[in-house]
């Protein structure tokens, strides 16, 4: 490789990591605009928590034989000796936040949304990426399953806000502590029967884990785990009583939903619902979003026993499928010939944009015909012009870029007249 080749390489975004730049950002602010509009409707706050955290939250939150744990974490020895890693989802974050500032004793909604990057080291495809971001939202100490629906049909809501067509929801019970084992001993048997026809890692996950099967990627692992027992048939009364209510639910809200006993979702902490809203789409990765209840992390971290449901959403994932069309921008170009004039723009810029007023004003020596090309350029709305004599007489030419026309006047009839557009 050249010299200059290995250089740009040296400086070029790390693999499964992107820019994103203006012209796509936008998409991403309505995005986030909406998510935030429409949390706050249903009585959410926003919560930021670092992007990194003591390793060990996420291998007792996320779960020690989950992929994200035993395969996807970045990482590190910080150079104080302790291990670190960025987070790979944000739910483990939400509940040390709680416990540690024991938010459970304020007597508000407990109830907490944000948005931001999560990192897993996955091989990088359409819809994967080691830097990727979620829009995430936890519920916290209200066991009913009507919360589980009420997040579900608010993520309906915030799709339908995005434009996202052609959805699916899938729902599922996991059972909890005191039905799961009879469940994992039944797909031990199933698993140990088929293990020759099992990678490696399911081998070792039928040992550990065998629900974890259920997440690998191997076509021929998938194909023995759709010959295995299916949880609903081992649900305790409690977890069938309260899917069922999950069910009602979901129909009081006219959400339709297929039940998928396979859904059993990649991390550990999951106890009853689980969900995901898939796209048709997409490809191979086209979960929109997926979440469920965990009633367990909060007490198995040492904090009070108080239960939890939520989901995360891909922003990537979603805006690859939604239609957003972002506001249109109506820029006004400044136009000044000469020092003088360029002082006066500087200041007529700064009125305009007090009076809400997007301008610009490029700082070049340029002459009339080069300011008109590039307002042209800039798909301006508007040129304000500002030659010698318009600095005598503190009257400016204004130019409507779409149709022609000229008008003129003070600072104060312009605004009036760009207020007014
Ligand atoms: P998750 O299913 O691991 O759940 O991730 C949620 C969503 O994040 C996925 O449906 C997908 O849209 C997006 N996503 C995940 N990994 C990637 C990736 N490598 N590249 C691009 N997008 C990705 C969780 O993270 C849980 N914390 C959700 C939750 C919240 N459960 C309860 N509360």
């Amino acid at each position: 490789m050249s010299e200059d080749a290995s250089a740009k390489k040296e400086i070029a975004a790390v693999k499964g990591t992107r820019d994103i730049l203006p012209g796509e950002v936008e998409k991403w602010q309505a995005l986030e605009g909406l998510a935030r509009a429409t949390f706050e409707l249903y009585g959410f706050r926003e919560l930021r928590a670092p992007v990194f955290e003591n390793t060990e939250l996420f291998e007792k939150g996320t779960g020690a034989t989950s992929d994200v744990v035993t395969k996807e974490m970045y990482t590190f020895t910080d150079k104080g000796g302790r291990s670190l890693t960025l987070r790979p989802e944000y739910t483990p974050s939400v509940v040390r936040a709680i416990i540690e500032h024991r938010l459970d004793l304020e007597g508000a909604p407990m109830r907490y949304y944000y948005m931001g990057p999560m990192f897993r080291y996955d091989k990088p495809q359409k819809g994967r990426y080691r830097q990727f971001h979620q829009v995430d939202i936890e519920v916290f100490g209200e066991k009913d399953a009507a919360v589980d629906a009420e997040i579900i049909e608010m993520a309906h809501a915030l799709l339908g806000k995005l434009g996202v067509k052609a959805t699916e929801t899938l729902v599922n019970s996991v059972g909890c502590r005191a039905c799961r084992p009879a469940y994992s001993a039944a797909l031990r048997v199933a698993a140990g029967k088929r293990k020759a026809e099992l990678c490696v890692d399911c081998q070792r996950k039928a040992e550990t884990n065998p629900l974890r099967i259920f997440d690998c990627k191997v076509e021929a692992c998938r194909e023995v785990a759709r010959s295995f027992p299916s949880i609903q048939d081992f649900l305790c009364d409690e977890c069938r009583a309260h899917f069922q209510e999950l069910r009602a639910c979901l129909d009081v809200l006219k959400i339709r939903y297929r039940v998928d006993p396979r859904l059993v979702r990649g991390l550990d902490y999951y106890t009853k619902t689980t969900f995901e809203i898939v796209s048709s789409g997409l490809g191979a990765q086209n979960a929109l979003l997926g979440g469920g209840r965990y009633d367990d992390m909060m007490k198995d971290f040492g904090g009070p026993d108080i239960c939890g449901t939520g989901f995360a959403m891909g922003i990537e994932r979603v805006l690859s499928v939604a239609e957003l069309a972002p506001p249109q921008k109506k820029i006004l170009y400044i136009a000044y010939l000469g020092d003088e004039a360029k002082r006066e723009a500087l200041e007529l810029a700064r009125f305009f944009r007090s009076n809400g007023i997007e301008c610009l004003v490029e700082y070049k020596d340029r002459g009339m015909k080069a300011h008109f090309g590039r307002a042209n350029k800039l798909q301006a709305a508007w040129v304000l012009i500002i030659g010698e004599n318009e600095l005598k007489s503190g009257r400016f030419g204004l130019k409507d870029m779409a149709s022609g026309r000229q008008l003129e006047g003070t600072r104060d009839d312009l605004l009036a007249t760009l207020l007014e557009s």
